[in-house]
């Protein structure tokens, strides 16, 4: 594998969803790989406008959460994405190869845009470019990510394509998408047909990261389920998402497949399954949050950290900008 690269944005608490449709992956992926960045995309999170306080402390933790879940910043370089100019510049680049018919195709952005388009950012529309130029900026392979993002993914590649035909010549490679498939899309633990997401009005609906263990247990008992004894296989499941998804989870926690996890718990009922699930979690969640308390204790040395990464990144990210402006013919002065 080549480069990998994957961020998240600093726009509220982190939760399981991040944690194994993303991060955990990041850390597998760092045993076996060199030259991997992890970014807190904060301009992606101004497309949202929080709070400037908020921006600089969620930013802080998601650094925390990476590192405390065992991303090694001797390793992989980690840095909040405004410490890289280069992302910006090569967006602005890219949006201008960019047809306003492969943006008007984003899901996301119709999500997050709802009713009210012409109120709707321009940011928040250009989202996905500012995404392309995050990965092809450090010439990127592989970006782990949950499934959601796939289709920004494929974006990001379609635009490697269309630079390299614009200017005949083959400069970026395809970037490949890298999702795994335990936990890849975990849902809101209130409605088994949404995502779990930060976004999401009820606390109630994720476990975070800082949750202690017992609001773990809370959380866990009033998930919602159904009075329905769990079966052994996935497929008798189909019509019970919100049961799929907590043996998903427990699944994923324990490195095993869902089929073999209704296998262990066929015929138990929710309120037995809930115990152990909240005892699986608390057991792989409460060393990271122990950690991340530590390192937010002491933000001057989490600051540093980031800014090493940032100069690492800055350095990779500023050789592969120089290329790129000759290629697109900016006079040198
Ligand atoms: P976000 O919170 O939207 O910035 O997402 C950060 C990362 O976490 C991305 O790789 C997402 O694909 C992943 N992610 C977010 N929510 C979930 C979820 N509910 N299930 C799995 N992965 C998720
Ligand atoms: N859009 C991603 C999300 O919401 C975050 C993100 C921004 C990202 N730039 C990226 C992910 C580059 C991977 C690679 O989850």
């Amino acid at each position: 594998m080549g480069r990998i690269f994957s961020g998240i944005q600093p726009t509220g608490d982190l939760h399981i969803g991040n944690y194994l449709g993303a991060i955990r992956n990041w850390v597998k992926l760092q045993d076996a790989h060199e030259n991997l960045l992890f970014c807190m995309v904060d301009l992606h999170a101004l497309t949202t406008l929080p709070n400037p306080q908020n921006m600089t402390v969620w930013t802080r933790e998601v650094a925390a959460a990476y590192i405390a879940s065992g991303i090694n910043p001797e390793k992989s370089m980690i840095f909040p994405q405004s410490a890289v100019a280069a992302h910006s510049e090569l967006a602005w680049i890219l949006s201008c190869l960019t047809p306003l018919g492969w943006l008007n195709r984003m899901t996301q952005f119709k999500e997050k845009a709802g009713k009210h388009k012409e109120q709707a950012n321009l940011g928040l529309y250009s989202y996905p470019v500012l995404m392309a130029a995050d990965i092809l900026i450090y010439k990127t392979t592989h970006v782990p990510v949950g499934e959601d993002q796939k289709q920004h993914l494929e974006l990001a590649r379609d635009l490697a394509g269309a630079f390299n035909r614009q200017y005949g010549k083959d400069y970026f490679e395809l970037p490949e998408p890298f999702i795994l498939k335990t936990a890849a899309r975990v849902m809101s633990l209130r409605d088994g047909t949404a995502k779990m997401s930060k976004s999401d009005p009820s606390d109630y609906s994720r476990i975070h990261f800082m949750d202690d263990p017992d609001t773990i247990v809370l959380k866990i008992r009033k998930a919602k389920t159904d009075s329905d004894p769990i079966a052994g296989a996935p497929e008798a499941m189909e019509n019970r998402p919100e049961a799929l998804n907590l043996l998903g989870i427990y699944a994923a926690l324990s490195d095993t497949t869902m089929e073999e996890s209704c296998r262990t718990f066929e015929g138990a009922h929710f309120s037995t399954f809930k115990k152990t699930l909240a005892d699986q979690i608390i057991a792989a969640m409460d060393p990271i949050r122990q950690e991340m308390l530590a390192l937010l204790k002491d933000p001057a040395s989490l600051d540093r950290i980031l800014k090493k990464g940032g100069e690492e990144a800055n350095e990779l990210a500023s050789q592969n900008l120089k290329e790129i402006k000759e290629i697109v013919g900016f006079l040198r002065v």
